[in-house]
C-alpha cells in the first residue's frame, strides 16, 4: 500500500470514529461507512463548502493532493458540478447542480429509510454515486437502483463505482418517472429536493414502502426531510424527521424571479410605506431556520433574496411573488435600528403575509421541523402540525388595497 493510501484510509476512519461517537451513524451503517470511503467517489477537482464562511473552495487534487483528502474526509457537502455541467473552471460556478451531501447527512436519510436484509431500493439522484455504493454494500448490488438525470454524472458514477468494486443499477433518466422496469420497491430514497412528491414515486413503492424525500416550499432554501410511509392507493404520509437543504429535481427549480420585472425604475413607484420590527435573524436566521422552513408553508407563491452590504452596509431583503407582479423590500439598518422600513407593492401585501405566518408560529410555540408532517394525495400535498387532524393551510392572502401603510407619494 502506497503512504497516500495509507494516510487516506486513516483519515476516513477518523472521520468514520467521529461520527459513530456523536451518534451520527444508525445501527446497521458502520460497516459500509467504513467500507465505502467517500474519496473514491469525488472528482479531482471539487468545491467544498467552507463550515466556518459557508462559501464554497475549491480542491484541486492535482495541485495540493493533501488539501483534497482533507475534505472529502471531511463531514462537509462538497460541490462536483455546477450549471448543469455548463460550468468551465475552477472557480465555483453559478448554480450547484450535483454534489455529494455531508456524510452525517447521509447517514441521517439511510437511517430514516428504515432498510432490512432483502429489500429493493430506488435512489433517485446518483450524484457522486456514494451513496448508491453505500446501499449496495448493505443490501447487495441487485437490489439498488438508481437514477440520475445526468448523463456524465451517472457516467462518472458507474466509473467510480465499478474502481470501488459495487454494481449497483445506474440509469440516466429523469428521476421523477422513478424506473418502473424494476418496481415495486420497499423504499425510495430521494437525495435531491422535491416542491412536489411525483407520483410515479408513490406508485412504484410496495404498500407500506418508505419515502424518504427533502420537501420544502419556494419560500426559501430551508428543506425538512419527510418520511412518508405509503398505503399503496397513491397516498402517503408521515412526519419530517429534521431540517434539510438540497439541490432541487431539475423540473421543479424555481425560475428566479428577475427583479426588474417587479420593481420599477421610479424606485419606489407607487409602493406603500410601513415598518416593522421583525429582526431580521429572527427569520432569515442562516442554515436550517425552522421559521422560515414554517412561513413558506403559510406563504405560498412567494420568494425571497437578500441583497446584502449596501453603501451604508444595510442589506435589503426583496420578496417576489410567484403568481402576481407583488413585490415587497424590507430594510435592514446595520446597527442599533429596531424598527425597519417596509416597502411593498402589487395585489398582495407579501410582507404582510410574512409577518402574520411568523406571529402564529411564535404563538404556537415555534415548532421545529419535526412537529410537521406531510399527506400525499394525487390530487394535493397537506402539511400538518404534529397530527393529520391539525392541518396547516396556507393563510389569506393579504390584499393590496388594505393595505395598512402609508402610500410613500404622501410621506
Ligand atoms: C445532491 S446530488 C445526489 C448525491 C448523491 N446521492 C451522492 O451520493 O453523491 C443530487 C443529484 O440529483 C440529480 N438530479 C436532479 N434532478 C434529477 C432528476 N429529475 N432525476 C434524477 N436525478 C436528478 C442531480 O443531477 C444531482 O446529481
Amino acid at each position: 500500500m502506497t503512504p497516500a493510501k495509507a494516510a487516506a484510509g486513516t483519515a476516513w476512519a477518523d472521520l468514520v470514529r467521529t461520527l459513530v461517537q456523536a451518534g451520527a451513524v444508525p445501527e446497521g451503517w458502520a460497516r459500509p461507512l467504513s467500507a465505502v470511503p467517500r474519496y473514491q467517489f469525488l472528482p479531482d477537482v471539487m468545491w467544498p463548502q467552507d463550515p466556518v464562511t459557508g462559501e464554497n473552495v475549491v480542491a484541486d487534487r492535482r495541485r495540493k493532493a493533501d488539501g483534497w483528502m482533507r475534505w472529502a474526509c471531511s463531514d462537509a457537502p462538497i460541490t462536483t458540478q455546477w450549471d448543469d455541467g455548463e460550468h468551465r473552471g475552477t472557480a465555483p460556478g453559478h448554480l450547484p447542480t450535483s454534489s455529494s451531501s455531508m456524510p452525517s447527512m447521509v447517514m441521517a436519510m439511510l437511517g430514516s429509510l428504515s432498510v432490512a436484509d432483502g429489500m429493493k431500493i430506488l435512489e433517485v439522484g446518483t450524484g457522486t454515486g456514494w451513496s448508491a455504493g453505500l446501499l449496495a454494500e448493505r443490501l447487495g448490488d441487485r437490489q439498488v437502483v438508481s437514477v440520475e438525470v445526468d448523463a456524465q454524472v451517472a457516467q462518472a458514477a458507474r466509473d467510480c463505482l465499478a474502481a470501488a468494486g459495487r454494481h449497483p443499477t445506474v440509469v440516466t433518466v429523469d428521476g421523477e418517472m422513478g424506473w418502473a422496469a424494476a418496481a415495486p420497491y420497499d423504499r425510495i430514497i430521494a437525495t435531491v429536493a422535491a416542491r412536489a412528491i411525483p407520483p410515479a414515486w408513490l406508485a412504484q413503492l410496495s404498500p407500506g414502502g418508505v419515502l424518504v424525500v427533502p420537501w420544502g416550499t419556494h419560500f426559501g432554501r430551508q428543506d425538512a426531510l419527510a418520511r412518508l410511509v405509503t398505503n399503496g392507493d397513491g397516498t402517503a404520509a408521515g412526519r419530517f424527521t429534521g431540517p434539510a437543504s438540497f439541490m432541487q429535481l431539475r423540473a421543479q427549480r424555481l425560475p428566479w424571479p428577475t427583479h426588474g420585472d417587479y420593481v420599477p425604475v421610479d424606485w419606489p413607484g407607487d409602493a406603500q410605506r410601513s415598518t416593522t420590527g421583525l429582526a431580521r435573524v429572527a427569520l432569515f436566521g442562516g442554515q436550517y431556520s425552522t421559521a422560515e422552513f414554517a412561513v413558506g408553508l403559510r406563504v405560498p407563491d412567494c420568494a425571497y433574496t437578500i441583497a446584502s452590504g449596501g453603501a451604508d452596509g444595510t442589506d435589503v431583503v426583496w420578496l417576489y411573488g410567484l403568481t402576481d407582479q407583488s413585490w415587497a423590500a424590507v430594510f435592514y439598518c446595520v446597527d442599533g435600528c429596531s424598527e425597519f422600513e417596509v416597502y411593498q407593492s402589487g395585489p398582495r401585501r407579501l410582507w404582510h403575509e410574512v409577518e402574520a405566518a411568523f406571529d402564529w408560529w411564535e404563538r404556537i410555540g415555534r415548532p421545529d421541523h419535526a412537529e410537521f408532517g406531510l399527506t400525499v394525495t394525487p390530487d394535493a400535498h397537506q402539511i400538518w402540525l404534529h397530527t393529520p387532524e391539525h392541518p396547516v393551510r396556507a393563510l389569506p392572502r393579504q390584499d393590496g388595497l388594505v393595505d395598512s401603510g402609508v402610500p410613500v407619494a404622501d410621506s
